[in-house]
């Protein structure tokens, strides 16, 4: 378990504090807490829990806001792995960011309202023959993973809503232990604005080029890792559009933050294959390219599962 500076806890504690409220504090609570009271009183025994966060943050320049600076993340990678983590047997928390990739809707048209239904006549709507088998997966493998008390889906858009978000899911997996996962591959912003020092009305275009000063964000693997929830298995991610770095700065981040693993990825071939970057070394991880429908998560969720796994029966002895 990391530990962590007292400078380094005061910036966390204080871009808390300064962070506006989540709105609908409470009613995530309870979802939580029922989520995680069901999964572990299963019939055959507790499941294992993973919190799969995905999509970008938001950094809001107003408080009103109307403009903002996106972090790049379609949310696939978080979309195909909960697919797969709740194929494996696990509950998932889906921390994503509102309007990205949902689980199980891989094979949808991107536009799927427009694209997938037509009118036989003015009463009636139904799929069209070509999406009727996507469509019919979709709703099926959502509703049975969401009837089955496998999948809690939790949307943000701002990065004061995603790290509340994160403490909250945290905090209440703590009691879960080591049979709790955190799988990050939300695309974090690492600079924002405070929202005390935000203008509170649209920022006015007339008055020629804008200055603005970004605040780092804290990095809160650390205090997960330390403090919010220490017994989890932590899976971390680092992009970078850089080869050259990419496993130097994987390196990096593991032995500083102390998470369990780290799933190095390039921009462009991030579909293809992974590096995970762990103390036992690093593992390739690709795509099986003789099958179409392959996708680099059905063997990288694979690998986590067994290191998970491991990770439990250590714990244990
Ligand atoms: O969504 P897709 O289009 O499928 O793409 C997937 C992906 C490329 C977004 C994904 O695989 C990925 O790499 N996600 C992490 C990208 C990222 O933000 O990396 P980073 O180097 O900025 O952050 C590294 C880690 O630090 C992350 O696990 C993040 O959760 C954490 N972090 C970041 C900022 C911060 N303030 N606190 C943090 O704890």
């Amino acid at each position: 378990m990391s530990s962590i500076s007292g400078l380094v806890e005061d910036e966390i504690s204080s871009f808390f504090e300064s962070s506006p409220p989540l709105k609908n504090n409470e009613e995530i609570v309870v979802k939580l807490n029922q989520f995680i009271e069901l999964n572990s009183s299963c019939e055959g025994g507790k499941r294992r829990i993973v919190c799969v966060t995905s999509g970008g943050t938001t950094v809001p320049l107003e408080q009103r806001c109307v403009r903002y600076i996106d972090n790049f993340s379609s949310g696939n990678r978080g979309a195909a792995s909960t697919e797969n983590f709740v194929k494996a047997g696990y509950a998932v928390i889906f921390l994503y960011r509102r309007g990205t990739c949902q689980p199980y809707c891989r094979y949808l048209p991107d536009d799927p309202f427009l694209e997938c239904f037509e009118f036989p006549d003015a009463k009636n709507i139904q799929v069209h023959g070509s999406h009727s088998e996507a469509v019919k997966m979709a709703v099926m493998d959502q509703q049975a993973a969401v009837a089955e008390g496998r999948l809690l889906k939790l949307p943000f858009s701002t990065i004061y809503e995603y790290l509340q978000m994160l403490r909250l899911i945290a905090t209440a997996l703590k009691e879960v232990g080591p049979c709790s996962m955190f799988y990050l591959a939300a695309a974090v912003s690492d600079f924002y604005v405070p929202w005390k020092s935000m203008t509170e009305h649209k920022i006015e275009s007339g008055s020629g080029p804008l200055d603005i000063r970004l605040a780092q964000v804290p990095k809160m693997l650390s205090i997960l890792r330390s403090n919010w929830a220490p017994k989890a298995f932590c899976i971390s991610f680092k992009l970078e559009t850089d080869s050259k770095i990419l496993i130097e700065k994987a390196t990096k981040a593991l032995q500083k933050y102390k998470v369990h693993a780290v799933v190095a990825n390039e921009l462009l071939t991030r579909k293809e294959e992974v590096v995970v970057v762990s103390s036992s070394g690093n593992v390739v991880v690709r795509r099986d390219s003789n099958k179409p429908e392959s996708i680099v998560e059905d063997n990288l969720i694979r690998l986590i599962v067994d290191r998970h796994s491991t990770y439990i029966k250590e714990s244990h002895t």
